[in-house]
């Protein structure tokens, strides 16, 4: 152990008490041993340090600091070493807002287009957002502070999150679901780990010792911290025997006394807290030294011009029929749109940044040189047809040579804690585009939203410009893009499907009551589209460039593939040339090709480079169940170079010697793995896959409410009061959402709705205690007298103790924060 002598004057007590926050956002000092706090924040592409009133839900203001594009955006970049400068910027601004852990990147898989946090992703790959994250932490941790890559792992619905059981098969989750964390650790070497709310195969992540011990400490050699997520702790020591050194928030001392407890009672030995505390301390003192150094002053213009960059390579051109773009000087331009006038660059959630400066599409148009003749706002984003607008709108669009119409997803559907219920824009816009299109087909759409979307309306634009959530500056990057000052180099780091039937999961999204079923296996985004053949709107990979690349002489080895990139076009421009892999052989069902490298290259016009990518690990590499570890199937390996995962370029084949391990599957009882058509697996095939049941997908009904259990359930509750409650929560909801406050709606749903009963004693800083949480699932499970007494001297119980102790709820940042 490193501070093994300072861990030596500490009491127990001392030392439990580093184990969970202070308050909402920082970690317990110990005074008299020169321990300090630390300051945690969020989060992924902004700072957001709340100085007042805490919450993790995105509701009270923080510090201004930069809001660089989300995720999504930032992967459409491809662009690892832009990911890394992108880190070092936000690395800065949290050492200026003294900032020890930035909780971010978050790299969960996109299994669904419809998972509300897609926006806060990178990918559908776990090698783009395994490279992207690894970047983004060397850049954030380059200034001394700690990164913090969440959620660790399976987090891929918001429905339920905090107690819905993921079921998915061991090699799909090394292959998919894990690949792009084990680059986080070993590639970024991130100094923290946050673990996701859900449980994996029947045990909260927290407290998962296959992934925890086996594979985050010992596969992967993995010394930093693991945090919970907030309120993601269920029991403490189950935790800390998982390794788990850090639980946020404070629980005002209550879960502490469960670890001194459990040592008292010979349940865990003292060593498993000095191990906790000693890691802990690591990432305590090594990032108080960031702070040492002289103060860093942030320049916020400068900072702007970095998210600008950022987005500028990464937004993409989707559609460009007849060369529409970029825009001539000479045409003149209908600018329409609500989201021309109100700029929407973030989602929702514990992400949401205040922004130092934030640049709306219309205050820009000067600027920019476009040959504006007018705005009309068109639609209201949220709210319904409006034929007076549509006219008004039309009547603008008559008279310009193009139309440049704004439209997207508002703020309340891409949000942390709820998933999106369709892939639809809001009707109201796409009625407001078939009227322009009558009048004048030249339509330019800039598309702001941070997942895919189906787009039956596509025939009607000739341009489409996607923003996706391009942060404070992302504005006037898109205008440099349709006005041709920057050429457009994103690409699509998921695949849009034609329809969200298609997708591989779409009968298994969301889980609902107990579990969600990964029945699809390792087939997810393109993996799925191009094994099953499933046509789609636009395939992972894609994206249109001012100019055009040529690709030749490829030269395959075992080190790597070798091969030219030519810009055959007119003008400067950068492209992404993606390396994928497909395995010859039959034996082991694999996805048709497999994402293995990538690199951005810049070319002048004319310019030809040679580029080498480099094979590593994972070129190869499978999961054998059989052998429980990293296999490779020898075998010919086809290599192949594309623009795109569908617009393949060059391809060659390699033979690879592998490791001989005996074959994992039995080919005949897995017909639908080995086809690739996984959308509709069946409960049998899927338990061969798994090797086991799977647990009942629906609660019992008959069972009385636990700590577990939600609000959601107390329709079925014994108690008729939780029956009520029930009701009215439903119909606050209903209520809230038709009069407009759709964010009070969506905030009841997530964070009264959808969490676990224990959660109440978990993220209200000590203001409700476990056995008060005894006393109202008594009530909830119909003994409403017993159940309430129980509250009531338990509070005086709770409230003497805190008295005693000369503190109540110890948060500074706020008594009784928002849950
Ligand atoms: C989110 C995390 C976030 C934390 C703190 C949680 O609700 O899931 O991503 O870092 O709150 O705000």
């Amino acid at each position: 152990m490193k501070y093994k002598e300072i861990i030596s004057k500490m009491t127990r007590e001392e030392k439990a008490s580093l184990m969970s926050g202070k308050d909402f956002w920082q970690t317990m000092d110990i005074e008299r041993l020169g321990i300090p706090s630390i300051f945690l924040a969020d989060g992924p592409h902004g700072i957001r340090k709340q100085a007042e009133a805490a919450d993790h839900l995105g509701l009270n203001e923080s510090i201004p600091a930069t809001c660089f594009p989300t995720a999504a955006t930032v992967a459409n970049s491809w662009n690892e070493e832009l990911a890394m400068q992108m880190g070092t910027y936000l690395g800065k601004e949290a050492v200026e807002q003294k900032v020890n852990v930035l909780l971010g990147p978050g790299i969960n898989m996109k299994r669904s287009p419809l998972s509300g946090r897609n926006f806060e992703y990178f990918s559908e790959d776990p090698y783009l957002a395994g490279k992207l994250a690894a970047g983004m932490i060397k850049g954030i941790q380059s200034y001394g502070i700690s990164a913090c890559v969440k959620h660790f792992a399976v987090n891929n619905q918001e429905e339920r999150r905090m107690s819905i059981d993921t079921i998915v098969d061991e090699r799909t989750l090394r292959e998919m679901y894990l690949t792009a964390f084990e680059m986080a650790v070993k590639e970024g070497e991130t100094k923290a780990v946050m673990s996701a709310y859900n449980k994996l195969n029947g045990e909260y992540t927290n407290e998962n010792m296959d992934l925890m011990k086996q594979i985050l400490r010992d596969d992967w050699n993995y010394d930093g911290v693991v945090v919970t997520d907030w309120g993601g702790s269920n029991e403490r020591v189950a935790g800390l025997i998982a390794g788990n050194e850090l639980e946020m928030p404070t629980t005002a001392g209550e879960t502490n006394q469960d670890i001194v407890t459990a040592i008292e009672s010979g349940e865990i030995k003292e060593d498993v807290l000095d191990q906790c505390v000693d890691r802990l301390l690591d990432l305590v003192f090594t990032t108080e030294k960031a702070f040492k150094q002289k103060p860093k002053t942030v320049d916020k213009k400068e900072h702007h011009q970095m998210a600008q960059r950022v987005a500028e390579e990464s937004i993409i051109l989707l559609k460009n029929e007849a060369n529409i773009l970029p825009l001539q000087q000479d045409k003149t331009v209908a600018v329409i749109g609500d989201f021309a006038r109100e700029t929407r660059y973030q989602g929702a959630g514990s992400s949401i940044v205040n922004p130092t400066f934030l640049d709306h599409p219309l205050d820009l148009l000067e600027e920019t040189e476009l040959n504006s003749i007018g705005y009309e706002q068109g639609f209201d984003r949220y709210g319904k047809r409006s034929t007076r607008k549509i006219n008004k709108a039309c009547a603008l669009a008559e008279q310009a040579d193009v139309v440049l119409l704004y439209m997207g997803l508002d703020e309340v559907t891409e949000a942390e804690g709820l998933d999106r219920q369709s892939m639809d824009i809001p009707a109201n816009q796409i009625e407001l585009l078939d009227a322009l299109y009558e009048v004048n087909p030249n339509i330019v759409v800039v598309l702001s939203c941070g997942a895919a979307v189906e787009m039956p309306w596509m025939t009607k634009v000739k341009g489409l410009v996607h923003a996706y959530l391009s942060g404070q500056a992302g504005a006037k990057a898109v205008q440099r893009i349709i006005t041709g000052a920057v050429n457009p180099s994103g690409k699509l780091a998921e695949t849009y499907p034609l329809r969200y039937e298609d997708t591989p999961a779409s009968h298994q999204f969301p889980g609902k009551e107990v579990s969600v079923e990964y029945r699809e296996g390792p087939y997810i985004g393109y993996r799925y589209y191009d094994t099953a053949d499933v046509n789609v709107l636009f395939p992972f990979g894609y994206g249109l460039s001012y100019t055009s690349f040529g690709y030749s002489d490829i030269k395959v080895s075992e080190e790597g593939v070798t091969f030219n990139i030519t810009n055959t076009g007119e003008v400067a421009g950068k492209e992404v040339a993606q390396l994928y892999v497909r395995c010859q052989s039959k034996a082991i069902f694999r996805p048709d090709k497999e994402l293995k490298g990538f690199i951005k290259v810049d070319l002048n016009a004319g310019e030809t480079k040679t580029v080498t990518l480099l094979f590593d690990d994972k070129t190869f590499r499978y999961f054998n169940v059989k052998t429980n570890q990293w296999e490779i199937e020898s075998a010919d390996y086809k290599i192949m170079i594309g623009a795109a995962s569908d617009d393949i370029r060059l391809e060659d084949v390699i033979f690879i010697e592998g490791t001989e391990a005996p074959l994992p599957y039995d080919k005949d009882k897995l017909p639908s793995y080995y086809s690739g058509k996984v959308n509709d697996v069946s409960i049998e095939e899927f338990e061969t896959l798994l090797g086991h049941k799977v647990p009942d997908p629906k609660w019992d009904r008959n069972k009385p409410l636990g700590y577990n259990d939600t609000i959601a359930q107390c329709q079925y509750a014994k108690g008729l009061f939780a029956r009520f409650a029930f009701k009215l929560i439903k119909l606050s909801h209903k209520f809230l959402w038709k009069i407009g406050k759709r964010d009070t709606a969506n905030l009841i749903m997530m964070s009264v709705y959808h969490m676990p009963f224990r959660g109440y004693a978990r993220m209200t800083g000590g203001v409700i205690n476990m056995p008060m949480v005894d006393g109202v699932l008594m009530i909830v499970n119909g003994h409403f007298f017993k159940g309430m007494r129980h509250v009531l001297r338990e509070r005086k119980k709770l409230v003497k103790l805190n008295k005693d102790k000369g503190e109540f709820g110890t948060s500074k940042t706020g008594e009784g924060e928002v849950l």
